[in-house]
């Protein structure tokens, strides 16, 4: 049977977080060079995309450059840019056309003013859509992100807007980059790799995780779909019993 209709419609995470892993090791054993690897893997992206808007996800969140990745090969960090930029600017009518909604998350000052500018002409078109909200995260760590919304509550304090008793999680979640969209139910990473990288720390305290080893260029549709239907088939328990779920 098709992958899509064995999953239940009822249970749709509403918000989706993927760390996109696997790219280099895809193009080396392609025999090509890593740049190659994160092309291909914008064709991964946009079926991710597509199949969202197919069964209902309503927010994708893609871990496209973390803070770290700054430190790779100023090679690899030009072409990434690059890439981005021209992806951008070559699939936003696209997107547009499908009601996707585009948003970023991250140190967005500290990209090339090329790609805020195409990053932001995107966000402009699209901001009327809500079929799917599509997430980048750009020069995103959330350990940044969660310093950042820290000094900000910290100078809200000092000049006297807040009081420190009214600290609590509800206020960091409204000081964090991503304080419009809800936490993430499901979390996927390709390649094998079994680490969070840096990426959501607050937002996934709850979060299913989904590992494979397929490299992200393989990550298409029915590779979304497995991830779904394995999501459908795990209880979450939110610190409850499951006897306790089942009498509710
Ligand atoms: C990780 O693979 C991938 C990245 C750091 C970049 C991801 C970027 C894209 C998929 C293309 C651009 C995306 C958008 C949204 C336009 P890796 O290089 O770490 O692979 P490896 O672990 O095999 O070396």
């Amino acid at each position: 049977m098709d992958l899509k209709e064995s999953i239940n419609v009822n249970n749709i995470p509403a918000h989706v977080a993927i760390i996109m892993d696997g790219n280099g090791r895809w193009a080396k054993q392609h025999g090509e060079d890593r740049i190659f690897g994160h092309h291909e893997g914008v064709n991964s992206v946009r079926e991710i995309v597509e199949a969202c808007g197919e069964i209902g996800v309503k927010y994708l969140t893609l871990y496209a450059f973390s803070t770290e990745n700054w430190n790779r090969p100023k090679d690899e960090v030009d072409a990434l840019m690059e890439l981005l930029v021209s992806t951008i600017s070559l699939e936003t009518p696209n997107l547009h056309k499908k009601g996707v909604k585009l948003a970023v998350i991250g140190d967005i000052h500290s990209l090339p003013p090329t790609c805020q500018k195409e990053l932001q002409e995107s966000i402009d078109l699209t901001a009327g859509n809500s079929k799917v909200t599509l997430i980048l995260a750009l020069s995103y760590s959330s350990k940044w992100e969660i310093t950042e919304a820290v000094k900000k509550i910290g100078r809200d304090v000092e000049e006297g807007k807040i009081k420190s008793s009214a600290i609590n999680s509800r206020l960091i979640q409204e000081n964090l980059n991503t304080k419009k969209f809800p936490d993430p139910e499901l979390m996927i990473r390709t390649s094998g790799e079994h680490r969070i990288s840096n990426f959501l720390l607050w937002q996934l305290a709850y979060a299913e995780f989904y590992f494979t080893d397929v490299l992200w260029p393989d990550f298409r549709k029915d590779e979304f779909f497995k991830a779904i239907i394995s999501y459908q088939n795990r209880e979450r328990r939110f610190g409850k019993t499951s006897e306790q779920l089942r009498s509710n």
